[in-house]
Parts: structure tokens; C-alpha cells; sequence
């Protein structure tokens, strides 16, 4: 494999950069990123084929092999990866290269099974911090700005994946990890960073913080933030910049690819997250029966890692749900809509698909109440039941709240098809996120 490692942007403070200052990486015409992926495809499913049993068995079952590949189509004659097969694998399994080669391992929380350990070359670790450096300065930061990183630091791969990318980019880097929520406003105040890097969710919970203490965030030094891990919508984007004055853009990324920094939405376009592909290679697939779908349709991510060494990944499921358009702001580089769901996230109500992001929409158009809310999920005479939990505002009046409650109920019949109960609660009574939040709460009793 040829490795066309890219440098690092360069170029200090100021405004959005124009097309000379990227990196070369980034100035590739789509004929040459095209070819650099092929030939990066190629080395990888030989890679992978050479040194993962867990490959050559699948591949071989479904007869073909990495010499078949000659074309970037090729690819999707190979089979598809899942998470389970990351598990059936624990913990190392899935591993090209021995163990002491491995410079670092991260690993899921394991709260849904058995957790899922991924591990990183040396060099896999400089393509993702270059990755993610490229990721700030499409956001907006630049060499110099001091980037708050509120990801949790850990076997998360949030926290240690910001960081070595703001490093890389050059920046002075404030490890705040998630969580002791007021010595965060504090740290923010007195340092002054230009970058927050955090889950939209607990950007929410910071803001309000920064109420409590008196501490207008309007008039804090945050110009650019980075929000990512979890899934969120337009009408929160809106939120957070009205009340913060920031640019607001999405960053994404799984662990089983690499980290955050897999694709990133660039700030002077906010349109959409350019996929990296000259290390991440996406698709789109029907998540029912995998069948590859055009750019521009609707359908289940995956991807194929094009220069991973430690943890090379084929065709993996995501389940995210996504479409693929034609780069902008990046031209070769195309770009994946902001997530809509996880096709795991759907909750199936008395036959009709709800995601709970359609709800979220929803909820962030009702004047009189706050960002804040939850999804309960009951089951009464075998009949599943949708709660949506909605906290007020201190002075939201009770004829308001009433009225709220009564307009959520009726614009997700009208938007989703579906009834629901909605419950307006009192301020500061819903769990807060301090990393991914938890927005369904399924208290229906397990079959
Ligand atoms: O969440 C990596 C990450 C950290 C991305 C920090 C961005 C910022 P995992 O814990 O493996 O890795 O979770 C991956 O999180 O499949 C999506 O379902 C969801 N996700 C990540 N970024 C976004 C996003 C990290 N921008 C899973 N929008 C993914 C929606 C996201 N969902």
C-alpha cells in the first residue's frame, strides 16, 4: 500500500478557509480519490483475507476473494460485517496484526452484551488524529484556538480521539473529560477556549448551567462547536446557536471504523458531513436485505475502513440511517446527511415507525418549553404506550403548559401517525446527559 499520509492544516485564525489551504488530501480531484481508494481497498480485504480467520471464512463462503475486487463496485460482492461478529470475536479476534503491535485499545460499553474492543496501530492512531484535525479545521478551529474537550475520556473513544486531533491540529487542548457539570461553565469562563467538542446533549445541560451561575453564554469566548456521539436534529442546531454564539456543526464517527472524525460537516456550508474516504469508505445500503442503494437514497450506512492496520473493517453495519449526496465545500469528498435514526433506535408503536428524533423536532417548535425530554415506553392490557416527558420552564404559566402538551399530542398524530400521552414536568426533573443520552426509557416488560 502506498500511504499517502496527509499533512496537517496549517493556517492560523480567521475565516473560512478557501480551497488552497486544505490539505493535499483534501484538494484531491474525485479521478484521483477515486483511484488512491481503490487502491487502498485492494490492500485492505488482502489484509484483512491474510490475517483474520473470521475474513478468510467469510469470504471464502461466499466465494470471493480480495483479487476479485478490481473496481470500487466490486466491493459489494463481499459480505457484509456486524457487530455481533465483533462480539463472537471477543476480544481479539478480529485483529490483524499481534498484540504487541497494538498501541492502544478502546472499547464499547458493553451495556447492550458483551462489549466490543477495538484496537489502533501506531499508525492507525496518526490517521485518526489526522482525521480528526481536519475535522476541527473544517468546523472552523484553527492552530492556535484552545478546544474544550467535554467527550468522556476513557475506554469512549470520544474523549482520547478529540483530543490526539486537536493536538495534531496544533491547538492547546483542555482535557475536561464529561461530567462535574459547574467547573466546566468555570473552566470555559476563565480559560476562554474557542472550540467545545461535546455531545449536543450535554451542550444543553452546559448552557443550562451557565443560566444558573448568571453567565451569559452569548458573551463566553466559544465561537465553534463540535457535536457529535449521538443523534441530533436542525431544530436543536437552532437551539444551541441562538442561545450560544457559535457555529454549531456535526461531527461523526464509531468506534468499530475508528472514533469521531470518520466524517465531519464543514462550517461554512453546514450542509451535511463530508465523509473522509480516503481512509473511510461509505455505502448505502437496503437495511433489510443489505442490496447496495444509488447516492441521493435513503438506506443503512456502511463502511469500509481503506487504511486501518490493527482492526481492518469490511462492509460494516452501522445502522445508521442516512443518504449519500456529492461533496461541497470538499468537492471530491462526498457527503452523508445528518444521521436520521438508528434503524435500532426505531420504536415500533402499534405498527407505525416512530424515531425519536421526529419527536425532538417536534418538541423544539412548542414555545413555553425547555430542550429537555424523555420517551417512556409502557405496555397497559398488551398494548405498548408512548410517553413523551417535557420539561416547562420555571415561568411557563400552567394554562401554557397545558397547551404545550395538548400541541405536542396533536402534531405527532398529525407528523407521526401516532397517539401519545405527553407529560409536562417540572424544570431540572429529567435526567440529564452528561455524554450520550439516554432519550427512550422502556419500561415495558421484557418477553
Ligand atoms: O460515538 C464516536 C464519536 C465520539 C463520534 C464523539 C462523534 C463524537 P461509538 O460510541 O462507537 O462512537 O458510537 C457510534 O454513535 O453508530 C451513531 O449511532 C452515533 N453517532 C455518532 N456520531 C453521531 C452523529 C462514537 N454525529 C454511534 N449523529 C454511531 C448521529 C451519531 N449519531
Amino acid at each position: 500500500m502506498t500511504t499517502t499520509h496527509d499533512d496537517v492544516p496549517t493556517r492560523r485564525l480567521g475565516a473560512a478557509p478557501a480551497v488552497d489551504e486544505l490539505t493535499p488530501a483534501e484538494r484531491l480531484s474525485t479521478d484521483e480519490l477515486r483511484s488512491v481508494q481503490c487502491e487502498r481497498l485492494r490492500w485492505t480485504l488482502h489484509h484483512a483475507y491474510d490475517n483474520v480467520p473470521f475474513y478468510r471464512r467469510k469470504f471464502d463462503a461466499a466465494g470471493v476473494h480480495p483479487d476479485d475486487c478490481r473496481d470500487l463496485s466490486d466491493l459489494a460482492k463481499f459480505p457484509v460485517t456486524t457487530k455481533q461478529d465483533l462480539r463472537d470475536n471477543y476480544p481479539f479476534g478480529m485483529f490483524a496484526v499481534p498484540r504487541d503491535e497494538v498501541r492502544r485499545l478502546h472499547a464499547s460499553s458493553g451495556t447492550t452484551g458483551t462489549p466490543t474492543v477495538v484496537g489502533y496501530t501506531e499508525r492507525d492512531l496518526d490517521t485518526w488524529a489526522t482525521a480528526v484535525a481536519r475535522s476541527i479545521f473544517a468546523a472552523g478551529g484553527r492552530p492556535g484556538h484552545a478546544v474544550h474537550v467535554a467527550y468522556g475520556y476513557g475506554l469512549f473513544t470520544g474523549g482520547l480521539g478529540a483530543h490526539c486531533g486537536a493536538e495534531r491540529l496544533g491547538c492547546t487542548v483542555i482535557p475536561a473529560s464529561g461530567g462535574m457539570t459547574a467547573r466546566q461553565v468555570q473552566l470555559i469562563t476563565d480559560l476562554r477556549p474557542e472550540v467545545i467538542m461535546v455531545t449536543p446533549s450535554y451542550m444543553l445541560t452546559l448552557l443550562d448551567e451557565f443560566e444558573r451561575q448568571g453567565v451569559d453564554p452569548r458573551a463566553c469566548s466559544l465561537r465553534v462547536g463540535i457535536f457529535g456521539a449521538e443523534p441530533w436534529t436542525e431544530g436543536m442546531r437552532r437551539e444551541i446557536e441562538e442561545r450560544m454564539d457559535i457555529d454549531a456543526v456535526d461531527i461523526y464517527g464509531l468506534s468499530e471504523v475508528m472514533g469521531p472524525g470518520v466524517a465531519q460537516e464543514c462550517a461554512e456550508t453546514k450542509d451535511g458531513l463530508h465523509v473522509w474516504e480516503d481512509h473511510f469508505y461509505p455505502e448505502v445500503v437496503d437495511p433489510v436485505d443489505c442490496a447496495p442503494l444509488p447516492d441521493g437514497e435513503h438506506g443503512e450506512l456502511l463502511f469500509t475502513s481503506l487504511t486501518k492496520e490493527a482492526l481492518p473493517i469490511i462492509r460494516y453495519r452501522t445502522r445508521d440511517l442516512t443518504a449519500l449526496r456529492p461533496g461541497t465545500a470538499r468537492p471530491a469528498y462526498r457527503r452523508m446527511d445528518r444521521i436520521s435514526g438508528r434503524s435500532d433506535d426505531l420504536i415500533i408503536l402499534r405498527g407505525v415507525n416512530v424515531f425519536p428524533l421526529q419527536v425532538e423536532e417536534i418538541v423544539l417548535d412548542v414555545d413555553g418549553l425547555s430542550p429537555h425530554f424523555q420517551i417512556e415506553l409502557t405496555r397497559r392490557d398488551r398494548l405498548d404506550e408512548m410517553t413523551v416527558l417535557v420539561e416547562a420552564f420555571d415561568d411557563t404559566p400552567a394554562e401554557r403548559r397545558t397547551a404545550a402538551a395538548t400541541e405536542i399530542a396533536a402534531r405527532v398524530k398529525d407528523g407521526v401517525g401516532v397517539s401519545v400521552g405527553v407529560r409536562v414536568v417540572e424544570p431540572a426533573t429529567l435526567e440529564r446527559s452528561v455524554g450520550k443520552l439516554r432519550r427512550v426509557l422502556d419500561r415495558r416488560p421484557k418477553a
